[in-house]
């Protein structure tokens, strides 16, 4: 009896207490210290724990039967793979029962999408428009908010020069500077204004850090670089997500030079927080404390916690180090009381922010959640954003675009009819959110031809496998056809997680019935669809047209359409290289000159290169080709010559000089001539989209400002040192079509 009158007077006086305090003060932190008074190192410990809800499983499954009952007792901070209303709600009320009703965080794989699904992130990112890429991320963000879920562990940020690798899809490709932009604006399109709105997504830069480097593109593989490389290329997006007020980071599975990156203090601390000023928290990738045994830097769960918290990783994804040895670590003195304090500070911080201690249900609205799931405006914006992904890699003879009067269209291969390939590796697909509502090609197709126009359909192959049986249907069409239309690539669960492949090829028998379509004489366009670069030299060579379209989300058969018939001018631009063979990787644009420089593939002492392949990639970065074509003239520099602290205005006139209006995305490119260090032979520094109407012309202006031109020396110290600057302006990193020289006085 009187452990309950105790308890009762308890809550009664922290009840009092916390609407005092909480209630008198907008200042997160004193809400945060004033809360931490009351909790229990259990109860502390308890927000850095963070559980999979047994809805879905993105990593090893712990079986854990009494996960209710640890929320019960305030032992959960976080779930993750929960959502919808109803499942987060249930959760979040057995929260409410715990002694210091803390809320939980719902976190969830928004990373293309949430019920509407968009492009791939390497897909969106060939359309280097920063305001759709956006807005599209402001779409997911709403409904996933306005399905309980409070953050996303997106953007995925890693610059991946090597296709092996199957994350490469999750991300924005190969450069630095493209790829910071891009991470800023998906942090500003998850958080929106600020969080706290209903319709606001924390969000997760991850994985940190160089997870894309990983050796051999063989996934959760070592990574090794010198702290130059790491700077200069690896981190950059990293820094410009904590510049867009990121809320949360994610470590990296891989270790750097020998650490784990989720016992990097290094990193963790030094760089993430004293340089770069991050106040947010960081959430450890599923199970990374705890697989620091593996990495073999520690020799056990308990040393791996101790690792992790003193290294500044804050919450622990499913490893339950911390829920198992954390309060022992406190109680020996190895872990501080203030290391525990400061790590539950930062998650509590953000818990106030989100306003989920003034209402835990506040994400947590039916009416809402409804809307927001049936919203036209999202399909339209998906759409939007699956046609400006799409690159025109080939057309000969302009067989693109097709006109919607042809008689027959044949309509081949695996995609055709696929409905959940269109979504990629990581669609959320859990009861009560049915993303599964996708246009397919064949369903955007037919919905744009003309109503004499007759469509044939074939299934001709699979993604992979050696059956050949539907071989002479495929033909049979094809022979009618006046057109076909053949689609292939891989299977979506080929690129992702845990999908690094040692070739990257088309699979299967998919290039041989192209070969026997070719063979038929009739025009044969080919539509690519893949969530990395892959290696299709037979088709490169021999097809007349080729798109490369990724895997498109919900509106992808409609983006389809739009795009073949010239509804919409193909405007993307590749942001990774793609290799002539696997032997080339790793092969990026932005690479030393080396002492000899190949110029062409007959050098041969000069042959940074092969003596079996071309030194040139089959595509290379920043390559794109429209349905139209553009001039660039009058190349103009304010000055030759500049001093730091300048900035030097280039300007270029872009004239459509084809038959279609479209875009042409110019880039702008710099080559630091002589340096303390070698510099590569070329840098993304500025690009503009523009649009232009046939016939017309633009200037575009650039300001390159000379910070840009700095880059981090052998001590990976930032430098900006005097001398000469190529700069050159393009359609792609090798299609340069004006350049002049700059100079950086002393
Ligand atoms: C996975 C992924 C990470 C994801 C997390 C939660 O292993 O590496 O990107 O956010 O676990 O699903």
């Amino acid at each position: 009896m009187t452990r309950i009158v105790v308890t009762l007077s308890w809550v009664l006086v922290f009840t009092l207490f916390s609407t005092q305090i909480f209630g008198q003060t907008n200042n997160v932190y004193l809400r945060a210290d004033s809360l931490l008074k009351w909790m229990t190192l259990k109860e502390k410990v308890g927000q850095l724990n963070q559980y999979n809800d047994d809805w879905d499983a993105t990593g090893p499954v712990t079986v854990d039967p009494n996960k209710a009952e640890q929320v019960q007792n305030g032992e959960v901070g976080s779930l993750l793979n929960c959502v919808t209303v109803q499942r987060t709600r249930k959760w979040q009320s057995i929260a409410m029962q715990s002694r210091l009703k803390i809320p939980l965080l719902f976190g969830q794989d928004v990373i293309h999408g949430y019920k509407t699904t968009f492009p791939i992130p390497l897909g969106e990112s060939c359309s280097w428009d920063l305001d759709a890429i956006g807005r599209s991320e402001r779409v997911a963000a709403t409904e996933a908010s306005a399905a309980g879920v409070h953050w996303t562990f997106a953007p995925m940020v890693d610059i991946t020069r090597d296709p092996r690798w199957g994350r490469v899809m999750e991300g924005s490709g190969e450069d630095p500077y493209l790829g910071s932009l891009i991470a800023a604006a998906r942090v500003k399109g998850f958080q929106g204004e600020h969080l706290g709105e209903t319709n606001a997504l924390m969000a997760c830069a991850k994985h940190f850090a160089a997870y894309g480097a990983a050796v051999g593109g063989r996934d959760y593989n070592s990574v090794d670089m010198s702290g130059r490389l790491l700077r200069e290329v690896y981190l950059p997006p990293f820094k410009a997500a904590v510049d867009a007020g990121v809320a949360t980071l994610m470590t990296s599975f891989n270790d750097i030079n020998g650490v784990p990156s989720t016992g990097n203090k290094e990193l963790l601390t030094q760089i993430l927080r004293k340089e770069w000023g991050f106040t947010g928290f960081v959430v450890s990738d599923w199970g990374s404390v705890g697989e620091m045994v593996n990495h073999g830097n520690v020799a056990s769960d308990y040393e791996a916690a101790l690792s992790a918290i003193n290294a500044g990783c804050d919450m622990d994804m499913e490893s339950r180090c911390y829920r198992n040895h954390l309060e022992k670590l406190v109680m020996e003195g190895l872990v501080s009381s203030a290391a525990v304090d400061e790590a539950v500070r930062r998650i509590l911080v953000k818990k106030f922010e989100l306003g989920l201690f003034e209402d835990p249900y506040r994400f947590c609205n039916e009416e809402r959640e409804r809307k927001a799931l049936n919203n036209p405006e999202h399909t339209a914006m998906a759409r939007e954003m699956a046609r400006k992904s799409i690159v025109l890699l080939k057309n000969e003879n302009h067989l693109l675009p097709l006109s919607p009067t042809l008689k027959n269209i044949a309509v081949i291969g695996p995609m055709v009819m696929a409905v959940n390939q269109n979504k990629g590796f990581w669609d959320v697909n859990v009861p009560g959110v049915d993303s599964n509502l996708i246009v397919t090609w064949w369903e955007g197709i037919s919905a744009r031809v003309s109503r004499e126009t007759r469509l044939h359909y074939a299934l001709g192959c699979g993604f992979d496998g050696e059956s050949r049986k539907g071989f002479g249907e495929a033909l049979a069409i094809a022979q009618q056809a006046d057109v076909v239309l053949f689609t292939m690539g891989e299977r979506r669960d080929m690129s992702g997680e845990a999908r690094s492949r040692s070739n990257i090829g088309i699979p299967g028998v998919q290039e041989e019935l192209l070969e026997l379509l070719l063979k038929t004489g009739k025009p044969v366009v080919v539509l690519i669809s893949a969530g990395r670069p892959l290696v299709f030299n037979y088709t490169a060579d021999h097809a007349p047209a080729i798109l490369y379209t990724w895997w498109l989300g919900s509106e992808a058969g409609n983006a389809i359409a739009d795009v073949l018939f010239g509804d919409y001018n193909p405007s993307a631009k590749l942001t990774m290289t793609f290799p002539r063979s696997v032997g080339q990787i790793p092969i990026y644009y932005s690479h030393f000159n080396t002492g000899r420089p190949a110029q062409n593939d007959s050098d041969r002492f000069y042959r940074s290169a092969y003596t079996d392949l071309s030194i040139h990639p089959k595509y290379e970065f920043g390559y794109g080709l429209s349905y139209t074509t553009f001039r660039y003239g009058n190349l103009e520099i304010n000055r030759k010559q500049f001093q730091k602290g300048d900035v030097v205005v280039v300007k270029v006139t872009v004239s459509n000089t084809g038959s279609f209006d479209g875009e042409e995305i110019v880039q702008l490119y710099i080559r630091d001539l002589v340096g303390s260090i070698s510099r590569p032979v070329s840098e993304l520094k500025d690009f503009a989209k523009v649009s232009l109407k046939k016939g017309e012309s633009k200037t575009i202006t650039f300001n390159l400002d000379a910070a840009k031109l700095s880059f981090f020396d052998q001590n990976a110290k930032p430098v900006l040192e005097p001398g000469h600057f190529a700069v050159m302006v393009g359609a792609s990193s090798a299609d340069i079509r004006l350049q002049d020289r700059i100079e950086l006085m002393k």
